[in-house]
């Protein structure tokens, strides 16, 4: 049992960020405005009024900016336009401004790691002499061997294969090596190199001179690397570096554990990363109440927290949370630990289910064991447990939006969105699938676009055509929005519900503590600000406690004062 110690306490200061709870967008899945099949900004415009009705404070977009689309935007080849994929400039200055009228932040994605193969600056360095200007905005080195025809290192690639890939020359011959850390279309920069640097004030600036609230960071534990590009010692695909969130364990100190991850793994959590957070937290600094969201999949939590502390990010996702399962144990395990270690560097925690580089947590918790991040479940893979995953997905949500912090919510997960498991491989996109040789499905399954009217066409709504870039499953007719908007017991209603009495008891900005009062060996329960937040993870049904029931992730409420398995309850007491 955990103690009843308070764990979080108001603060009179919280900016917006602290508490907020963010709806992140991935743009070619939202609503196309346009019939070609593909989310754009106008479509986004013209549906954003659901989100205001969704109860959240701001949107966070996947990349919509100039790109060849060969890793979904984030593989950038102009940083201040906009692809025509999605629209222009001016849609989304009305964007802008129609979110400010609905009272809504815009938050856009920095892609500071990598940029496209086709930005010009990349190509300048492939038309450019080894060893000039241009080669130096990138990781250019010779190949090892007697040709140089080996790889300057063992690194590997996220998305599979080597992390390396060898160009040809002016004069036609094999020459140079360049370093991408993601897809070969993504060559990483040179973060040393002081033009660089500027640039990205530069994009900064531009952005947030647009009205951008701020950004989120991708890759935000990436961009530095030890300087010698050392061997990999421990090779993981993953973006933490790490097979597995359980490979931290360790009877190591923090600061010899910590030692021991950065050598481990030269291109992630650098320590030199932290000063390239500190030029851009001034820079935000300058304009009114900005933010910036670390994507850094560093862990343990507590090495996370050194991406938040005053003068760095604002926010970082909190992944330990996310690859957590619906385990009791583990569930209290992570939230004391999240509350302390971010709390030690007065910063929020981020609370966030699911992303589009993960399968939906509605289809992750129907599994015992969780995929690896990034795999992806395909066709041939164990078939989920639908009702098992829906019932666990509306509790973890239940449980997560009562915790005092920030929260990020994945477009479709206020639907209750599975993954689509059962997608042609003939549809898939995702260069994981491809680098792999379909090893590794990768994350199309998540990314499908949104059912908006049940058998509206092909597209559920999504398109006005019918068109879609992926198809979607044929369950998610049942999931459209258009099904679940004013229905009692659905799942957009109860996200509906809990964030207007999160917004209404303030529990963003709570005092937070255990209840063990409230608790058996099934059940977990917390309080913050007064709401009791009680939990069952067995099949045991338990006694609800009295006061008043504000919101339950159970469908009958005359279930006699009982709470059922993998349910949750808020009762004010
Ligand atoms: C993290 C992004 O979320 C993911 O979608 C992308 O593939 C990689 N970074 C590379 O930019």
């Amino acid at each position: 049992m955990p103690t009843s110690a308070i764990l979080a306490k108001p603060r009179k200061d919280a900016g917006w960020w602290r508490t907020s709870v963010i709806y992140q967008i991935y743009p070619r899945s939202f609503a196309d405005g346009n019939g070609d099949g593909m989310g754009d900004l106008q479509g986004v415009t013209s549906r954003m009024h659901v989100l205001k009705e969704l109860g959240v404070d701001a949107i966070w977009f996947s990349p919509f900016f100039k790109s060849p689309q060969k890793d979904a935007g984030y593989d950038v080849s102009d940083y201040k336009d906009i692809d025509p994929l999605f629209g222009n400039l001016e849609d989304f200055d009305n964007m802008v401004a129609k979110a400010k009228s609905l009272g809504l932040r815009i938050i856009v994605d920095l892609v500071p790691n990598h940029s496209s193969d086709q930005h010009k600056w990349f190509q300048a360095a492939l038309h450019s002499a080894p060893g000039s200007a241009e080669r130096n905005r990138y990781v250019f080195r010779d190949g090892k061997g007697e040709n140089g025809e080996l790889p300057p290192n063992n690194w590997e690639s996220v998305f599979g294969g080597n992390a390396w890939t060898r160009i040809t020359e002016a004069d036609g011959q094999p020459g140079q090596w360049y370093l991408h850390i993601f897809d070969s279309s993504q060559p990483d920069f040179n973060w040393e190199n002081q033009e660089v640097q500027d640039e990205f004030d530069s994009v900064l600036r531009f952005w947030l001179d647009r009205g951008a609230a701020g950004f989120r960071i991708d890759v935000a534990h990436g961009m530095i690397k030890v300087a010698g590009l050392p061997d990999v010692i421990h090779h993981s695909s993953t973006m933490s570096g790490q097979d597995s969130p359980d490979d931290v364990k360790t009877t190591e100190s923090e600061e010899e554990l910590i030692a021991r991850l950065e050598k481990e793994n030269p291109f992630w959590g650098q320590p030199g990363v932290h000063d390239i957070i500190r030029r851009w937290r001034s820079i935000l600094d300058e304009y009114d109440d900005r933010v910036m969201c670390a994507e850094a999949w560093v862990l343990p939590l507590s090495r996370m927290a050194r991406w938040v502390r005053p003068d760095e990010y604002h926010q970082t996702f909190n992944f330990g949370y996310l690859e957590t399962p619906w385990n009791k144990e583990k569930l209290e395990k992570v939230v004391t630990e999240s509350l302390e270690v971010f709390g030690a560097v007065g910063a929020p925690s981020t609370w966030v289910l699911s992303n589009h580089d993960v399968i939906r947590h509605a289809t992750r918790m129907a599994y015992n064991q969780i995929p690896r991040q990034g795999d992806g479940v395909g066709p041939n893979y164990e078939q989920p447990d639908e009702a098992r995953g829906q019932r666990r997905a509306r509790a973890a949500s239940a449980f997560m939006l009562g915790l005092p912090g920030g929260a990020y919510i994945y477009q479709g997960e206020e639907l209750g969105l599975p993954e689509h498991t059962t997608l042609d491989n003939k549809y898939r996109q995702d260069p994981t699938f491809f680098r792999t040789k379909g090893e590794r499905v990768g994350r199309d399954g998540c990314r499908v676009p949104l059912p908006w009217e049940a058998g509206a066409n092909a597209s559920n709504g999504f398109s006005t055509t019918g068109e879609s870039w992926l198809p979607q499953p044929d369950s998610y007719r049942r999931y459209a929005r258009s099904e679940q908007e004013g229905t009692p017991g659905s799942t957009l209603e109860l996200y509906k519900r809990l964030l207007k009495e999160r917004k209404a008891f303030d529990m963003g900005n709570g005092e937070f503590r255990w209840a063990p009062e409230f608790m058996n060996e099934n059940t977990l329960a917390y309080i913050n600000n007064g709401i009791l937040v009680l939990a069952n993870f067995s099949g045991d049904p338990v006694v609800i406690p009295a006061g008043e029931i504000l919101v339950t992730t159970q469908h009958d409420l005359r279930l006699e004062g009982e709470l059922e398995h993998d349910q949750v309850v808020w009762i004010k007491l």
